[in-house]
């Protein structure tokens, strides 16, 4: 079952705004704004009932699927208000398109894409005013489907909810982009062939979490994902794509069913194609890295995601050794990279892949 292009989104808006918290005192997705949009799945009836509503709990029975059994995905995605005052969301139809990916994936009925971006801008016009206005800071929205069927039994469920809520958001890091120390992990994996390593699921996070506390009790930021196989090849890096420039050649580990197909990683492989950098995704060792930091021939190595857009290592420590990338300082390619994006996401440059579209907004009297 299929939404059309008119298929209608009631908005109800609040009667209680609440105070917006100014753009300096913005972290990562601690506040939210006054609505969600929400939407509705019954078996036989299909989605329906597409709504923006004052922002408010979600009432639940214990017993509902979600909280048992991770039947649950999302997306991340922004908006940015740029100096023109145009507010703009960040590659809009591809994160639409992941959710209903993820969606597949965890046997979730899919939702018209057209209609999933248009929740986007929906909440978006709704919340317009709660999109921050300081280079660096964005409105950070984060779409959810979760199971609702009351039940214990272990299958996937005959209803679901889908929510849109948002967050306005500051820079990840303060100074921009700065390197961090990364510990790879050679005893916890993030995911496995067949699994749902490629899936925006609850799951995937969770499994990190204990890999991530032990790397920040060793004095580490974050943990680099070796494959759950040999436990040799390089995944992911904390929740983000991994990249590296060795020499000449700026490689990334294949789409090969471990891995999140990341917007960033997607923008910024193109971005470096267009610049014609020699690109490779392919599959690469840790031990072929150690190997190239050795010889001083590991020129950077970065994380990309939606949340730190592009993220620097500037150490790794893998089996007792200590590699230092870079003299610990963010890369020129790193920082070029970074600046490429952001200037496209808040109208500073030419968007030549149409990557940017516009959220209209009521003129206010
Ligand atoms: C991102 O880098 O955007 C992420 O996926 C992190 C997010 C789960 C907070």
């Amino acid at each position: 079952m299929s939404f059309q292009n008119e298929t209608k989104i009631s908005v109800t808006l609040t009667q209680n705004p609440r105070p917006k918290p100014a753009d300096a005192s913005l972290s990562f997705g601690k506040v939210m704004t006054d609505h969600m949009f929400i939407m509705n799945y019954t078996e036989g009836k299909g989605w329906h009932d597409p709504r923006v509503v004052p922002y408010a709990p979600l009432e639940m029975d214990p017993a509902t699927q979600v909280l048992h059994y991770g039947q649950a995905v999302f997306d991340g995605l922004k908006a940015f208000r740029g100096k023109d005052g145009k507010i703009r969301l960040f590659r809009a139809q591809r994160h639409a398109e992941r959710l209903n990916k993820s969606c597949k994936a965890l046997c979730i009925p899919e939702m018209d894409v057209d209609l999933i971006r248009r929740s986007f801008e929906a909440i978006v016009e709704a919340d317009n005013e709660w999109v921050p206005h300081t280079q660096g800071t964005s409105l950070y929205i984060r779409p959810t489907v979760i199971a609702t069927d009351v039940m214990l039994g272990v299958h996937p469920s005959h209803t679901y909810t889908y929510f849109v809520i948002c967050s306005p958001v500051g820079a990840y890091y303060k100074e921009g982009v700065k390197p961090v120390r990364i510990l790879v992990s050679d005893n916890h994996v993030r995911a496995v062939q067949g699994g749902l390593g490629e899936a925006k699921t609850a799951a995937n996070y969770a499994a990190s979490l204990s890999a991530q506390q032990e790397a920040q009790a060793a004095g580490y930021t974050q943990v680099l994902w070796l494959d759950g196989v040999e436990r040799k090849y390089i995944d992911e890096v904390g929740t983000m794509n991994i990249m590296m420039r060795i020499g000449d050649e700026v490689i990334t580990p294949p789409l090969a069913g471990t891995i999140l197909d990341g917007v960033t990683r997607n923008s910024t492989l193109q971005l470096m194609r267009d610049w014609g950098l020699k690109v490779s995704e392919r599959r690469i060792s840790i031990d072929e890295v150690m190997e190239a930091g050795r010889k001083g021939t590991l020129l950077e190595m970065w994380g990309t995601g939606t949340a730190a857009v592009v993220s620097p290592v500037g150490e790794l420590g893998y089996k007792g050794e200590k590699l230092i990338i870079g003299n610990g300082q963010t890369g020129e390619l790193t920082q070029k990279l970074y600046d490429a994006i952001v200037a496209i996401q808040y109208g500073q440059s030419n968007d030549a892949h149409g990557w940017t579209s516009e959220v209209k907004v009521p003129v206010s009297a």
